[in-house]
């Protein structure tokens, strides 16, 4: 067996074997292979894709590279990912209200990266929340509270460090078969019995249309279900931000609102029916009870205790539950007013992503800094009528950035209309379950 070989079979749309599919991992893991003719095999898979039997085959070689987790919590784990979006702090609702509920949720996060943000920079805006937890503290900490959100421990999947690397500098990422394998080689190393999905789909997302985000999902879940874990995939709305912020400090501030029971009608929707999966995943009840049992846990308050109770445990200032005073506050905050009147009938949200970052809310390279502070709060969304001069949101920035340039662009966002173009009220638009 030879790279080179295995390159043209692929480049001739030929089915790779399991063997030569497990040698190139470990080869390119190792390094015995080099990075372009990684890097050629990855465009070939690109144009020529992989069957659904050669991307669970890769999946599983890439799960195998590193530790493989089993979370010794005593009870049945459930884990949550989503692909990614704007204003997505979905994780710090869903996964308090199904630990209160009885589930345990240890779940590995990450940072933000472009337009996109990560629930790891997001808790690091509560003043002294350790994200960087040892695994023995992790799995501690889901046994006493039922949830614990950390960077990743361990050695986990270092395939995928290598290959996500290669990919996102050859312009090898945006190929269905591999993004599932890079995602779910990740959840299945982490151990969870249950993995629920967050297929994000519009216009702030990786998957711009549905049937590219279902043929992703699909794929996710069936991989994830012969693998032996219980799987399922929402597919939620991101063709406008979720709920009124953008930005670490301020999307911590409006999932604590959340839990008090104040969230906008997206966010609450999609964060109850992902708690709800969760807890149907865990065997919690049927689909109705599951979603009553994840109301009460806000209604009664046990969800935001258990967010708190998170936060004690893992250093943070629990203050900031009953005191927003306590998140770091932007040194400037710049009002955006409407240019006109009419209906709000879009408000795009990549670039909305892109202007956060710009404010010093995200970053650039894995390396750089972020602006904890920063970000954006709408006062107005889709479907609102404003009238000229009315206020439509407020930049937030501590960062040394221009902000007339970022004002004059951030009001390109917002897509006007004489009508109403009343949104189809879809946040969840499908579920898609492997068992
Ligand atoms: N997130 C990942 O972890 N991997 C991908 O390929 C895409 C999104």
């Amino acid at each position: 067996m030879t790279i080179y070989e295995i390159i043209t079979k692929k480049k001739r749309n030929a089915e790779l074997s399991t063997e030569e599919i497990n040698w190139v991992t470990a080869g390119y893991t190792s390094g015995a292979i080099p990075d372009y003719q990684m890097s050629a095999l990855l465009m070939a898979i690109c144009f020529s894709s992989l069957s659904d039997r050669e991307t669970a085959d890769l999946t599983m070689a890439m799960a195998h590279s590193g530790d493989m987790l089993k979370p010794d919590t005593g009870g049945f784990n459930v884990d949550k990912h989503s692909t990614g979006g704007v204003g997505d702090k979905t994780t710090l609702i869903c996964a308090p209200i199904a630990a209160a509920c009885g589930v345990f949720v240890p779940k590995m996060s990450g940072r933000g990266l472009g337009h996109t943000g990560g629930t790891i920079d997001k808790l690091e805006s509560i003043a002294g929340f350790r994200t960087a937890l040892g695994y023995d503290e992790f799995i501690g900490n889901v046994r006493k509270a039922g949830l614990a959100i950390s960077g990743q421990t361990g050695e986990l999947v270092p395939a995928d460090k290598k290959i996500y690397a290669l990919r996102n500098a050859t312009a090898t990422v945006d190929s269905i078969p591999l993004i599932c394998s890079s995602i779910m080689s990740k959840k299945l190393a982490s151990g969870a019995d249950g993995i629920v999905l967050d297929v994000k789909v519009g216009d702030g997302a990786f998957m711009k249309t549905v049937p590219e985000a279902e043929k992703l999902a699909r794929l996710m879940v069936e991989v994830g279900t012969r693998a032996g874990r219980k799987c399922s995939a929402l597919l939620t709305d991101m063709s406008k931000p979720l709920g009124r912020t953008v930005g670490n400090a301020l999307e911590v501030m409006e999932a604590i609102e959340a839990l008090k029971g104040n969230a906008p009608k997206d966010l609450h929707e999609i964060s109850v029916s992902a708690a709800a999966e969760m807890l149907f995943t865990a065997g919690k009840g049927t689909a109705a009870e599951c979603i009553s049992m994840a109301e009460k846990a806000i209604s009664d308050g046990s969800a935001l205790e258990k967010l708190r109770e998170m936060i004690n445990l893992q250093g943070g200032d629990p203050r900031v539950i009953d005191d927003y005073g306590f998140f770091p506050k932007a040194k400037t905050q710049r009002e955006i007013f409407a240019e006109k009147d009419g209906y709000i009938c879009g408000i795009s949200c990549e670039k909305t992503g892109i202007i956060s970052m710009k404010l010093g809310a995200g970053r650039l390279t894995k390396e750089s800094g972020i602006d904890l502070s920063a970000g954006i709060v709408f006062e107005k969304t889709v479907g609102d009528y404003v009238k000229k001069g009315e206020k439509l949101a407020v930049l937030h920035t501590s960062s040394e950035c221009d902000l007339a340039e970022i004002s004059e662009e951030f009001r390109g966002v917002f897509r006007y209309g004489e009508k109403q173009e009343v949104p189809e009220e879809k946040n969840v638009i499908k579920i898609i379950k492997g068992y």
